[in-house]
């Protein structure tokens, strides 16, 4: 699969995207220094650019035919650490999907700050998405459970043309493990018991238990302990205390030990590795993306599916016989959950396996995608209904 990364920075996504197995085509920044660090490790397909340019850079992408594009537009604006203001910085979100909406790729993926899901930024680019015919899942992982040693949220949408909303979800969450990873997993041993973060406010925690995930990497991190520096209770408790380097900060984020970051400045180097998605949560996405375009797995049947079936007085036996039916479908689909209906029983029907089963067969198929289709559309009134039942109660209370 062919990918295109926007805002690719030093190429943190675009290595676990290529770890997984997709071939990067094109990489695009508006920072000279970035540039020049990933043409060195990554690969000579990044130029720079502003993105907001988006007249001449459309035309370009459009010409590449990218399966996927990647980015994470610049978050400072809306992130935590930053002003809680929206300003320009937001408005690349918003020109990241217009490129997008322009190029169609098949899917796309956007990393950010969880708090940008309530941005206006966010809406507008939603917008223009839906518009575009994208379906999404939207998820909030913690890379501490996708390999990486430090707890860092991050909001993940995942995007794919004529796909129902959470198509993804089950296949994102079931990548995770079930224990995060310790900063001693990812940086190996001969650390000491705590870890001397450097944090941005003096009077935070510095102190942290190298048998736990470290804190979110940040462009502060790698200094030594200051000469004057007591710990406090909030510090964790131990005999030894190693100083994160910059070496240890890169490997944090998942960059390879022979990454040549001599090119840039150090503050330049803390920067990008502070912005970078770590490269095993990037590469953990991209593989759950390329199982699923390949046909390997598929969304799993809800439980509610069956008591939605019940209510409809169906019997257990029949219930059983819908949910292997919906299943077998959907594998017949390549693992496809598309938002119309007609669309899916269409493609359902241009299966070469499907056209050689006996009709009944098909008629059965057919009817268990519709059912589960009508379950899913219901759904999406409850919340819907909730929400307008309570503006009403609170335009009586009001009144
Ligand atoms: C969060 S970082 C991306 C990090 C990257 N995804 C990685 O994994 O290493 C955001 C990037 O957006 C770039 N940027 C900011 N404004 C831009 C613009 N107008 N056009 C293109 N890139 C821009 C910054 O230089 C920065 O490298």
């Amino acid at each position: 699969m062919r990918v295109v990364e926007l805002f690719s920075g030093a190429g943190g996504m675009s290595i676990g995207f290529r770890q997984a197995g997709f071939e990067i085509v094109h990489a695009l920044d508006a920072w000279p220094e970035a540039v020049e660090v990933y043409r060195r490790n990554v690969g000579k397909h990044a130029w720079v650019s502003d993105l907001k340019d988006i007249a001449n850079v459309a035309p370009v992408l459009f010409g590449l035919r990218p399966d996927i594009i990647v980015g994470g537009p610049p978050c400072q604006d809306y992130s935590t650490a930053g002003r809680r203001q929206e300003g320009e910085r937001a408005d690349l979100t918003a020109a990241y999907a217009m490129l997008i909406a322009i190029v169609r790729p098949q899917w796309l993926l956007m990393e950010n700050v969880p708090r940008t899901l309530k941005s206006k930024a966010w809406g507008q680019a939603e917008a223009i998405l839906r518009n575009a015919g994208y379906g999404f899942t939207v998820a909030k992982l913690d890379a501490a459970y996708y390999g990486t040693g430090q707890t860092r949220e991050r909001l993940i949408v995942v995007g794919r043309l004529c796909e129902d909303d959470g198509f993804l979800t089950d296949a994102l969450v079931g990548a995770a493990s079930s224990e995060p990873m310790t900063a001693r997993e990812a940086l190996g041993e001969g650390l000491g018991d705590t870890l001397y973060v450097h944090p941005r406010h003096m009077f935070k925690k510095r102190l942290w238990s190298a048998d736990k995930p470290a804190p979110t990497v940040r462009s502060t991190y790698a200094r030594r302990v200051p000469p004057d520096f007591v710990p406090t209770e909030k510090d964790a408790v131990g005999d030894t205390v190693t100083e994160l380097t910059r070496d240890h900060v890169s490997a944090l984020q998942g960059f390879p030990p022979d990454f040549d970051w001599s090119s840039c400045g150090l503050e330049d180097r803390d920067q990008m590795v502070a912005n970078a998605v770590p490269v095993p949560l990037a590469r953990a996405i991209a593989s759950v993306i390329l199982r699923r375009q390949r046909g390997e797995t598929q969304p799993l049947l809800e439980k509610a599916f069956s008591v939605w079936l019940r209510g409809r007085g169906h019997a257990p036996s029949t219930i059983d016989d819908f949910r292997t039916k919906a299943n077998r479908a959907r594998r017949l689909l390549g693992g496809r959950l598309l938002a119309d209906t007609a669309l899916e029983i269409a493609q359902l029907e241009g299966v070469p396996e499907f056209q050689e089963l006996p009709s009944k067969t098909q008629s059965a198929l057919r009817v268990a995608l519709r059912l589960h289709a009508e379950f899913r559309h219901e759904q999406r009134q409850v919340p819907l209904k909730k929400a307008a039942k309570a503006r009403k109660t609170n335009i009586k209370k009001a009144a």
